[in-house]
């Protein structure tokens, strides 16, 4: 492998909305030993304490203030995802969650998943992977797993949303969620997790 990164590997994962790319980002930290960020949570942290200010793009103004790491809730459920989309349009917010995850990153074997990891968080990243899958059967996996946790949106809601959020991401003017060129397409459409996560070590070890 080549001595980027001050010989430490950096292991980009972008995709779309419930592609499976967080679990498979984690069984990969886990499988590997490396570090792992999930950026797509700094983005529903911040966006769970917009909703607490009366405009939600107020949060600009305390991103200086902020400690991530004691804001809670329910960062998981279907409207922090909207959320989140809605205020990562926003660059004060993009440069804030880019520092903090350019910081974390420095210095370790990490695995990071996002939106924009190989075009801006970490561009010169040893590997990039872009995992997605056809929309029907992301909105079949999401449905599944918020039904499972008691949450009430219909299959056709949680389409709708899915679509609003990967055209919102797709087409926002500040790192526009894309393929890179020299990223590692996984659709997964008919794979399980397990078979895109052996898929992807496949590719590693041939070369770390
Ligand atoms: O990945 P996750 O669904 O948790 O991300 C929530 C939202 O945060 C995404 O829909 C996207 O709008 C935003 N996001 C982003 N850039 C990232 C990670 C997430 O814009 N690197």
């Amino acid at each position: 492998m080549n001595k980027k990164n001050c010989g430490y590997v950096q292991i980009a994962i972008d995709g779309t909305m419930a592609s499976g790319k967080g679990t498979i980002s984690k069984a990969l930290s886990e499988k590997l030993g490396y570090e792992y960020l999930d950026t797509g949570t700094i983005y529903r942290k911040l966006a769970l304490f917009s909703l607490s200010l009366d405009e939600p793009a107020n949060i600009v103004n305390y991103l200086n203030d902020i400690n991530i790491n004691d804001i809670s809730g329910n960062m998981r459920s279907y409207e922090a995802g909207q959320a989140a989309s809605k205020i990562a349009i926003l660059p004060e917010v993009r440069n804030f969650v880019t520092s903090y995850s350019q910081s974390f990153a420095k210095d370790k074997n990490i695995i990071m998943d996002g939106r924009d990891i190989a075009s801006v968080i970490m561009p010169n990243a040893n590997f990039k992977f872009f995992i997605t899958a056809d929309l029907e059967e992301r909105a079949r996996r999401r449905f599944l797993e918020l039904s499972e946790k008691g949450e009430k949106e219909t299959f056709e809601e949680i389409l709708k949303g899915i679509q609003e959020r990967d055209e919102r991401d797709m087409n926002r003017d500040i790192a526009p969620l894309r393929q890179e060129k020299d990223s590692i397409v996984v659709d997964n459409t008919h794979m399980n997790k397990e078979e895109t996560l052996n898929y992807i070590l496949s590719v590693l070890t041939q070369k770390i």
